[in-house]
């Protein structure tokens, strides 16, 4: 059986960890390579966490450095919610190898080159490497058989201020050109990672004594978990990366996925990074019927069976 070919294109925090792990353990998966994008945290960190995480995977992957800031605006982090290091500064991240020398967008369009119909990216920061290999070689992006984005609020609001989600916000001039290139689109938002699809205290205790990737990654978000005790009042952590890792990997698990034409907003300041969802020929009372589709929008998920295969996978 042929394996799916993929990249997977990172600015890699504790729930971006969790995501490799799961690609990492998939059998029917060929990792072509790793991407980093500042997101999270700067490139170089970002690079030194993927590098740890799959390390300790034993995977032998080669990852590329990509783009150290957003087209045009200055450089965001999540530090706050992930801690310094992205790791949640438990001083887990000693990587014994590199980076390669090629650029990360060099190695994405020579891979859409090589495997035309055939190689998916999965997107989980912002779409900064995505765009600027867009705008390099839309010919060879246009061969791309998809693209899986951990972006946008989904059908519900932002994370990153009330209307935008953190990776759409750092670099939303990127994801308007990613959802105007006519790549096929899978959009994972961040509605679908909260309430049941968190992990609460049960889970993680399970996660941690089961393995120890298992270990690190409860380690690896102890941050994140002291950022929504503090926040917002609950003893959980939200992998949302992990999530649109699941949706790439087993569409199985896709109860209602649909077609849409998402617009980003890039002008005003109050709405920088919000991705307006229209459900293609939805009936709206204030505008025409919108009959084109640029991306399909995941709405729901079988959030059990996902957390049964990714503690399972992790064991
Ligand atoms: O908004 C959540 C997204 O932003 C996740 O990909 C997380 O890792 C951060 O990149
Ligand atoms: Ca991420």
């Amino acid at each position: 059986m042929t394996k799916r070919k993929i990249i997977i294109d990172t600015d890699t925090a504790g729930d971006d960890a969790a995501a490799i792990m799961l690609a990492v353990k998939t059998e029917d998966v060929e990792i072509l390579g790793i991407t980093i994008v500042n997101g999270n945290v700067p490139l170089n960190s970002a690079a030194a966490n993927a590098l740890m995480t799959l390390e300790l995977c034993g995977a032998k992957i080669p990852v590329y450095n990509g783009s150290a800031r957003p087209l045009v605006r200055e450089p965001l982090s999540a530090v706050s919610v992930y801690g310094s290091d992205g790791m949640g500064e438990k001083d887990l991240i000693h990587p014994a190898g590199r980076p390669e020398d090629k650029h990360a967008v060099d190695f994405i369009i020579e891979m859409a080159k090589k495997y035309p119909g055939e190689l998916e990216i999965v997107e989980l920061g912002p779409a900064t490497n995505i765009a600027l290999a867009i705008m390099r070689d839309r010919e060879a992006m246009r061969g791309i058989k998809g693209i899986f984005s951990m972006g946008t609020g989904g059908f519900s609001l932002g994370n990153a201020t009330p209307v935008a989600e953190f990776n759409v916000y750092t670099d939303a001039e990127a994801y308007s050109i990613m959802l105007k290139s006519g790549i096929p689109l899978t959009i994972a938002g961040f509605d679908l990672c909260v309430g049941a699809a968190a992990f609460d205290e049960e889970e993680m205790a399970r996660i941690e004594a089961d393995s120890p990737l298992g270990a690190f990654l409860i380690s690896s978000t102890s941050k994140l978990l002291e950022f929504n005790i503090n926040r917002n009042g609950v003893k959980v952590i939200d992998l949302p990366d992990a999530i649109a890792m699941g949706i790439a990997l087993w569409k199985d698990i896709i109860l209602e996925s649909v077609p849409c034409y998402c617009h980003c907003c890039t002008v005003e300041e109050e709405t920088y990074g919000q991705v307006v969802v229209y459900e293609t020929d939805k009936y709206y009372e204030g505008i025409s019927v919108v009959n084109k589709t640029n991306a399909h929008v995941v709405k729901r998920i079988e959030t059990e069976v996902f957390k049964q295969r990714f503690m399972q996978l992790l064991k």
